[in-house]
């Protein structure tokens, strides 16, 4: 006896539809999400920074080209920081005063910096003297890298400069999207 086969009703067909059309709609939503995602994550994995702008890593030069201890600290107004040398060492000095960030000047005849604003006053390294600023100056990484193998030298995890390697061949770098807060006085 042969089996008859039944044509699906007008309300099954409809169903058969609605579940075509979600299963079509989820998975849509689905590609559209993973090209998103995928997306963000590529754009997260670029560099936000060019090296050599500020936010980005800044070469300085070598060892053996940084100005002798003791002598004025260096400007260097697109990248923001002064570039310090005392006998202990070099510091990168964020241009920002640490109380309501104006930028201060260094002043030759005193021997320090000297903010306009509200008068605060800092020694060469950075250190606080005087004024309403709540801290020393802040400053941003150093690095100092082997110029052959890239190892790294010397570099800066907390406030104060860094000892110079022995190596007058050793290129020195400053992170300016890192940045280091100056130690609070008082
Ligand atoms: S902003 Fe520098 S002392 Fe006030």
């Amino acid at each position: 006896m042969s089996e008859q086969k039944q044509e699906p009703t007008a309300e099954a067909k409809k169903k058969i539809n609605r579940r075509e059309f979600l299963m079509f709609a989820w998975l849509a939503s689905l590609g559209f999400l993973t090209l998103n995602v995928g997306g963000m994550t590529y754009l997260f994995a670029l560099p936000r920074f060019k090296e050599g702008e500020f936010g980005g890593v800044f070469t300085v030069g070598k060892v053996s080209e940084l100005p002798p201890p003791g002598s004025p600290p260096v400007n260097y107004p697109k990248v923001r920081f002064w570039l310090s040398r005392t006998p202990e060492g070099v510091s990168a000095l964020y241009k920002v005063c640490t109380h309501l960030g104006c930028l201060y000047n260094w002043n030759d005849q005193e021997n320090k910096f000297i903010c306009p604003c509200h008068g605060s006053q800092f020694q060469p390294d950075g250190t606080y003297i005087a004024g309403p600023a709540p801290r020393s100056l802040d400053q941003f990484k150093i690095q100092i890298v082997d110029s052959n193998s890239g190892d790294v030298l010397a570099e800066s995890n907390e406030p104060g400069p860094v000892q110079l390697p022995d190596n007058p061949d050793a290129i020195l770098r400053v992170d300016t999207g890192q940045r280091i807060n100056g130690k609070p006085h008082g």
